[in-house]
């Protein structure tokens, strides 16, 4: 039996399961000005007025291009065997391309001795979303040039860490760079063009297959290669067929448009049908499909919540014209609003619990869409490389951060993954969302999804409740019943 369980007792997960953390570099490091690192597109969209809450920005963030040691005894001192982490592209070629700076380098260098030294596993992403301003001048994920400088990148990566690497993940959601950055524009760089969006889609999944090409050749095959999907688990508005041809228009669109290209080399004829009016896809050249597709040795899927996807209201309906997490606050919206990247589906708001984020909870999610990963991708194994939550909790008059809703999440949506796993799902392990409370993109520091809370005045860490208890699921390899 691979997994063992009874009713009443605990929920063992396989044995070599991955336990982990995760957290991105633009959301923890600061330290931007620092040894030589370039400016990202983070940096120029957070000193836009009303991009990001608050007028805040990474330049600070926790602190952890200083704190790197202190943060892996910390992490140590947990107990966790694995972190996932985001190498920062101008950190390495400040230019995108060209130049390699050795300050950037001998940071992740460092970063990842330390983690071996403490007997921690890392499992480093490449692109975590602050792209090289010098790229995005040069016309950013819309143009094909950027995926080759991405495989450059990938290459001066592999060549450096490669050796201390057991796997690389080329990006990280690039549902979110493309129609977040390019369609929506609540993120860097800000662009609401549904055909902008659905070129860069296009040349990120490119920027995937040539850099793991360029990493293979760099590391001789010693270095296994994966992506990181926020895939969408869409549930239909109604079961009439205009909200579930919306739904599934929505599937092919979020997460067929990745999925496919990657793992079978085609995108499916109904997507390239249905936005034909947005673009004639000629940014697809006859040779980019065999450069995608290729042996993935791990998919990462992140997951946090489902959505509920229905044709658009009928015209003169006040349909809101706003935009979800893609806009600030989505749980508390009462309107459809459109779904990045088309005019054909709209999300609907869900009804609750919801997290800080007014995110929907609803563990079972989390199964149906491992589970269909599993079915359709059968040969791919899946690492949940991002789960978690945002809570204010912060410290108590005692100084204890009593986190118990997050506690309540984790229990949860780890049993969702459980009951994937013996639904016969191929989950090797898991990472949560965060480490530490960070820089929320769009929302700034408003929302704290950390296991460990950080006081952004004195930059001072304190391990909330559920970093203990994440530290004791982790050592019994199982959730407590
Ligand atoms: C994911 C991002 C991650 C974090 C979480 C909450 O989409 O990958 O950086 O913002 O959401």
């Amino acid at each position: 039996m691979w997994c063992m369980s009874t009713a009443t007792g605990p929920l063992a997960f396989p044995e070599g399961f991955a336990w982990g953390t995760a957290t991105a570099a633009y959301q923890i490091e600061g330290g931007v000005g620092e040894d030589g690192r370039g400016t990202s597109i983070w940096d120029t969209f957070c000193r836009v007025d009303g991009n990001v809450r608050n007028g805040d920005t990474g330049d600070v963030a926790c602190d952890h291009y200083h704190r790197v040691e202190d943060d892996l005894d910390l992490m140590a001192s947990l107990g966790l065997p694995a972190y996932r982490f985001s190498i920062a592209w101008p950190r390495v070629l400040p230019d995108g391309s060209g130049a390699v700076n050795p300050g950037g380098v001998g940071f992740y260098d460092r970063l990842v001795d330390g983690l071996l030294a403490r007997g921690i596993s890392p499992l480093a992403t490449l692109y975590h979303w602050d792209l090289p301003q010098a790229c995005e001048d040069a016309g950013g994920w819309a143009t094909r040039d950027t995926a080759s400088q991405f495989a450059e990148y990938a290459g001066v990566v592999a060549e450096a860490l490669g050796d201390r690497l057991p796997l690389i993940t080329t990006l990280n959601e690039p549902w979110c760079s493309a129609f977040l950055g390019y369609a929506s524009g609540v993120h860097a760089p800000g662009v609401r063009d549904n055909a902008t969006a659905l070129a860069a889609a296009h040349h990120l999944n490119l920027a995937h297959g040539l850099a793991a090409q360029a990493i293979r050749t760099t590391a001789s095959g010693r270095t296994g290669i994966s992506l990181t999907l926020n895939l969408a688990q869409v549930y239909p508005l109604t079961d009439g067929p205009v909200d579930r041809a919306a739904a599934e228009h929505v599937d092919r669109l979020a997460n067929r448009i990745f999925l496919d290209p990657v793992l079978r080399g085609y995108y499916p004829d109904a997507l390239l049908d249905e936005t034909r009016h947005i673009t004639d896809w000629s940014f697809v050249h006859d040779e980019d499909l065999a450069a995608i597709r290729g042996p993935l040795d791990m998919l990462g899927v992140n997951f946090y919540t489902p959505s509920t996807v229905g044709a658009p209201p009928p015209e003169g309906d006040e349909a809101s014209t706003a935009t979800g997490r893609w806009t600030s606050d989505p749980g508390a919206r009462e309107l459809p609003v459109p779904w990045p990247g088309t005019d054909r589906a709209c999300s609907y708001p869900q009804p609750g619990p919801y997290t800080d984020m007014g995110w929907r909870i609803l563990p079972q999610a989390f199964t149906d869409l491992l589970v269909r990963v599993h079915r359709d991708y059968p040969e791919v194994p899946i690492t949940v490389t991002e789960n978690g939550c945002a809570y204010a909790d912060g410290p108590d008059d005692d100084g204890r951060v009593r986190d118990d809703r997050r506690i309540g999440y984790l229990h949860s949506h780890l049993a969702a993954v459980h009951a994937a796993i013996q639904a016969g799902a191929d989950v090797r392990g898991y990472y949560l969302w965060s480490f530490l409370d960070n820089f929320e993109w769009a929302l700034g520091y408003s929302k704290r999804f950390g296991i460990v809370h950080v006081d952004y005045d004195t930059l001072v860490r304190t391990p909330k409740d559920s970093a203990q208890w994440y530290a004791d699921v982790v050592a019994a390899n199982a959730l407590p019943s």
